[in-house]
């Protein structure tokens, strides 16, 4: 495979206008208001992959938004690379906290990005990484080079549970076999510290909604005599830590895989500066469970944070009131060998168990999944390795990522195929934050980058 630098420098202007006509569409898959936006991202996602070279591309319907599916397949006999990606995006407010519209993508130097970002919802998450893999199987048909087979699978509903994802899996196992799963939705340390991402968080999401008295009281009258639900959430919430930040909830580190010491200490080699990671958030110092570090708490260790709460009086000035209802909304991030349905209803019944017999609970589980690790000694992981050594001049570092991508996990279970997750944004980037960006430079390295995998994907399976 030649290096797709003069390929990527003779078409840049394109490959980066493309991208902010599709980061022009809000496809926010969580509200129901843009559904036909939804519905018309999977479309121009089918013409970019038809003019990419694949040989067939279909809208695939599902219960819910459609996945757009296509391939190219040169001979059966060769291996196929089966690439995952999604063209949702998370809902944009609070919109007054972005310096520019979230639909009108301008790009803008950083000191991150000294040759510019893409400031736009969906640019890093995952439009702008997804689209990388369109333009890299441009390259490679246009040039002559693809060495394999390859399979494109973007969804449309990643960002609320990817429930038709799994539906559509289950169903088309024959049609999605493949020997490796690509994807671009992770981030990696620096841009001159490549690293691949080996693990993804499991998720456990669920709603809780406190109820007192009947109706909204006078806190004078009542004040004291029953129990206010707010005041009851905010204490049952704040029971879920202990003094060391431990999940009091009885089980939940029950099936918590445990690093041995060596694995510890090899995360450890990881580049880290505890000042700039502080000074990036503004903050005075970190905070997290007794015993591990920041790196470990945010990748290897389970955590539960409230994600929203609310209730009562919000308006302007003050209202002497007590309100009848209290809800939040409470994530936990999980770890292997954790079962998200499990600790789902250990969630369950441990806050109902605490619950004062003043006030009624209602707990409603939302969506969750599954941690994944990938193994660094796999096909995929090393011909990834040496793709960014390749291009980067480096050889990548393993690292385990907070996040979660459910989805992955249920792919290994389905297809039984190890998912390669070669992502190229920052943690800086601000994904579902106001003001979300992408480099240039990192959309183009992506590009350079993924033709390689192909290549030694290809050689090593041989
Ligand atoms: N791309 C992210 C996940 C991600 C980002 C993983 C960066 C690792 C590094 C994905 O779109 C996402 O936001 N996932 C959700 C879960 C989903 C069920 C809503 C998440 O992690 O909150
Ligand atoms: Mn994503
Ligand atoms: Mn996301």
């Amino acid at each position: 495979m030649k290096s797709a630098k003069p390929y990527i420098e003779e078409h840049k202007e394109r490959f980066l206008n493309e991208l902010l006509e599709l980061l022009k569409i809000p496809s926010i898959s969580a509200d129901p208001a843009y559904k036909n936006d939804v519905v018309r991202t999977a479309d121009v996602i089918k013409e970019s992959l038809e003019k990419a070279g694949c040989d067939s591309v279909e809208i695939c319907e599902t219960p819910g938004y459609p996945i757009v599916y296509g391939e190219k397949i040169l001979d059966p006999k060769l291996p196929t690379v089966l690439v995952y990606g999604h063209y949702d995006v998370q809902p944009p407010d609070p919109l007054d906290l972005w310096d520019s519209p979230p639909f009108e993508p301008v790009i803008k130097k950083t000191e991150l990005h000294p040759e510019g970002a893409i400031f736009a919802r969906g640019s890093c998450d995952d439009k702008g990484q997804m689209y990388m893999h369109v333009k890299a199987l441009e390259y490679m048909t246009t040039t002559g080079q693809l060495p394999c087979n390859v399979k494109f699978m973007i969804e449309g509903e990643e960002e609320v549970g990817s429930e038709s994802l799994g539906w559509f899996v289950e169903r088309n196992q024959k049609k999605l076999a493949n020997d490796v799963i690509l994807i671009s939705d992770t981030g990696m340390i620096a841009n001159d510290i490549p690293s691949i991402t080996t693990g993804l968080r499991g998720l456990s999401y669920v709603e809780v909604e406190v109820t007192g008295p009947n109706r909204d009281l006078h806190s004078g009258l009542y004040g004291g005599a029953v129990a206010n639900p707010i005041n009851v959430l905010t204490k049952m919430i704040a029971s879920l830590h202990d003094e060391n930040n431990h999940i009091t909830i009885p089980g939940f580190y029950d099936e918590v895989e445990n690093l041995s010491a060596e694995e510890r200490a090899k995360m450890a080699e990881a580049p880290f500066s505890k000042e700039a990671y502080k000074n990036a958030l503004d903050i005075e110092d970190v905070y997290g469970e007794a015993g591990y570090t920041t790196n470990e708490r945010n990748s290897i260790r389970p955590t539960l944070d409230v994600n929203g709460i609310w209730g009562g009086y919000i308006g302007e000035g003050a209202k002497t009131v007590i309100a009848s209802k209290a809800y939040a909304k409470i994530s936990m991030r999980l770890v292997p060998d954790q079962n998200w349905e499990r600790i789902t209803e250990l969630f369950q019944k441990h806050f109902t168990d605490i619950a004062p017999k003043g006030v009624r609970l209602e707990v409603k589980p939302h969506h969750g999944g599954q941690a994944y690790v990938t193994p660094i000694d796999s096909i995929g992981y090393q011909a990834a390795s040496k793709a960014y050594e390749e291009t980067f001049g480096k050889v990548p570092i393993p690292q385990r990522s907070g996040g979660s991508i459910p989805i992955v996990a249920l792919f290994e279970k389905e297809l039984k195929s190890k998912t390669i997750l070669m992502g190229f944004g920052l943690d800086s980037d601000a994904i579902h934050s106001p003001n979300e960006h992408y480099g240039i430079w990192n959309y183009l390295k992506g590009i350079e980058t993924i033709p390689q995998f192909y290549k030694y994907f290809t050689e090593m399976s041989q």
